[in-house]
């Protein structure tokens, strides 16, 4: 098997440990990153934060590259995270992303919200 493949398999079980409350419950208290705002509840909840940092590339494509390839678009990124629009940033690897948007597909239009509103703010 290939080391990527193992670096999925670990953060796959990551996301799993996590759904653990008590677990969730420490990570939770060291997430202010640098100067930015906050990371909302629901990004935890889903760790969006296994596979995504504000600046360097984990897994997936680093919060200010995102940012930056939306220019500002809120609505096409909610569009994203809604399963209406195909991937911009790295479509090659979209098959790690969409089982996250699949789950996104029970979280409220609020929190989408809220999800845009923090990755855009990573200038
Ligand atoms: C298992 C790892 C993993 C998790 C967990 C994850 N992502 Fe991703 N994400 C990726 C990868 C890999 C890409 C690159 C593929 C792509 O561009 O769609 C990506 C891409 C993205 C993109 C760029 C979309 C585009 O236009 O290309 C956004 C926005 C995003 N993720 C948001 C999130 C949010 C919000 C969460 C939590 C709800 C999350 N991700 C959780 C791996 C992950």
């Amino acid at each position: 098997m290939k080391k990527r493949n193992y670096i999925f398999l670990t953060i796959g079980f990551m996301l799993w440990s996590f759904k653990q409350p008590n677990i969730h419950q420490n990570y939770k208290s060291t997430t202010l990153i640098g100067s930015y705002q906050k990371m909302p509840d629901i990004m935890l909840k889903k760790g969006c934060n296994l596979c995504h940092k504000a600046n360097e590339t984990v897994v997936g494509p680093d919060f200010k590259s995102i940012s930056l390839a939306y220019k500002g678009d809120k609505a096409k990124l909610i569009k994203f995270l809604n399963g209406e629009a195909a991937p911009i940033v790295n479509p090659d690897e979209f098959q790690y992303m969409k089982p996250v948007i699949n789950q996104l597909k029970h979280v409220s239009a609020d929190d989408k919200e809220k999800i845009a509103q923090y990755i855009l703010s990573f200038k």
